[in-house]
């Protein structure tokens, strides 16, 4: 079944535990090819993201097996080999294997990665930092061709803060000689997340969550376990839900401090919010309020996976109320699907203006990628009538079960 139906117009009610970060989990399983032997990781999501990760290292020799939310990765004895094209073309964040695999083999073979519309997606600042320390690369049209048998540490400075780009840097540092000092690095949770794994294995890591990371390179890691955080770009997904569909929400196992950014949005938007230890309840008192300027930004700014979200969630505040996307040139297509809902958005450019109307009306829609689709999710629950959201196999690669999750807070989804 390719597409879920939703019954709009009930408020929510409900309580839904938050699953563990498909952001986080992807790069450590990429470091988990660096152990000598068994990781073990808790809390990982079932996502078809995750799946297609471990289809990418059963490749390279890489046993496996899960056990409910555990994943048991036992890297013991592997060999260089090529990422299949089928799941490395499928997501970005295959390219995330290239450091590890350099670490570990000296050498990699990788397709070029995929992702989705929402835009080039080019991976030069990966390529330009892995140079620096020692890799050579070749990008031909089956892909990347990658050598570096003795990668040493350098001052390594990034034009961006590019998630990957910082992600890759460290999988490799890890494990060159002396000490590399990435700056201008990405401060994302999802960073430090992979930095604290590394270090559990073993690893001299300093500074992960701030714009300077120092990595003292060592000879080898050792076996780790760990466990994955909650999804902060899924809880914010279904805290922006409750601020169009009304009603009162518990989100369990929310990453709070994570969550500064939007939980300022939704606190202008009228949404009460209470919170207790990692328990969060919302509810909106009558209609959310619209007539403010949100501009995507790195962390700890709004990030730009919950821009989609947020659109949803504006279309029905009062107010004419501004989205600006500052991090991808194309993440604006959910705005022609929420028109056929009688959503009322002009695009100009990286500048989204959306008029808040009093009704949204369910109808048959198309998701085109990940965020966006949860995003018509959102419109869903909160609009009259039913919608159809085809093309939902987007919204798997990043929501475990957004079905479930949507009926335990209250949504009337077939
Ligand atoms: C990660 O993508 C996330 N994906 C994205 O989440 C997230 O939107 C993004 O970070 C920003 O927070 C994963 O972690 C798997 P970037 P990544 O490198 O690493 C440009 C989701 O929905 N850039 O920080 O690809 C790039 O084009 C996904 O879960 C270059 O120009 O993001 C973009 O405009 C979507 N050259 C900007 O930087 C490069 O070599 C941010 O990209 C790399 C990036």
């Amino acid at each position: 079944m390719d597409y879920l139906e939703i019954e709009g117009g009930s408020p929510l009610c409900g309580e839904v535990r938050i699953q563990g970060s498909k952001n986080a989990v992807l790069p450590i399983l990429c470091a988990a090819l660096q152990s000598p032997g068994v990781t073990v990781l808790e809390n990982c999501p079932d996502i078809s993201d995750v799946g297609a990760m471990l289809e990418l290292l059963k490749g390279y020799g890489c046993r496996m097996r899960r056990e409910g939310s555990r994943l048991v990765i036992d890297a013991g004895e592997l060999h260089p080999g090529r990422a299949s094209e089928a799941y490395a073309g499928t997501m970005r964040s295959s390219i995330m294997l290239l450091g590890s695999l350099l670490a570990r083999f000296g050498e990699a073979c990788l397709p070029y990665p995929g992702g989705c519309v929402i835009g080039e997606r080019p991976i030069d600042l990966h390529l330009q930092a892995l140079r620096q320390l020692g890799a050579e690369l070749q990008e031909g049209p089956e892909g990347l061709r990658a050598v570096c048998a003795h990668p040493c540490g350098a001052r390594i400075c990034l034009p961006f803060p590019s998630v990957g780009a910082t992600e890759n840097v460290v999988l490799l540092a890890a494990r060159a000689e002396g000490v590399t000092v990435l700056q201008n690095a990405a401060r994302e949770p999802e960073i430090v997340e992979l930095c604290r794994f590394l270090n559990c294995m073993g690893a001299r890591i300093e500074g992960a969550g701030t714009g300077t990371i120092r990595i003292r390179g060592v000879e080898r890691l050792h076996e780790a376990r760990y466990r994955i955080m909650p999804d902060r770009i899924v809880a914010g997904t279904y805290m922006l839900l409750s601020a169009a569909a009304g009603g009162k929400v518990i989100l369990k196992e929310v990453p709070l401090g994570q969550l500064r950014a939007v939980r300022q949005v939704l606190k202008q938007m009228g949404v009460r919010q209470e919170s207790r230890g990692e328990e969060l309840c919302l509810w909106c008192p009558g209609r959310s309020r619209g007539g403010f300027a949100v501009c995507t930004s790195p962390y700890p700014g709004f990030p730009t996976d919950l821009q989609s979200p947020l659109m949803a969630a504006l279309c029905l505040a009062d107010g004419e109320s501004v989205i600006e996307e500052r991090i991808f040139e194309a993440r604006f297509k959910t705005a022609e699907e929420l028109a056929k809902m009688g959503a009322d958005i002009r695009i100009q450019g990286a500048r989204a203006e959306i008029c808040g109307v009093k009704k949204l009306l369910g109808c048959s829609l198309k998701a085109w990628e990940l965020r966006g689709g949860a995003a018509l999710c959102i419109a869903a629950a909160a609009a009259e009538g039913t919608s159809r959201i085809f093309q939902y196999h987007y919204i798997a690669r990043g929501y475990e079960n957004i079905i479930r999750d949507l009926k335990d807070m209250g949504v009337v989804v077939h």
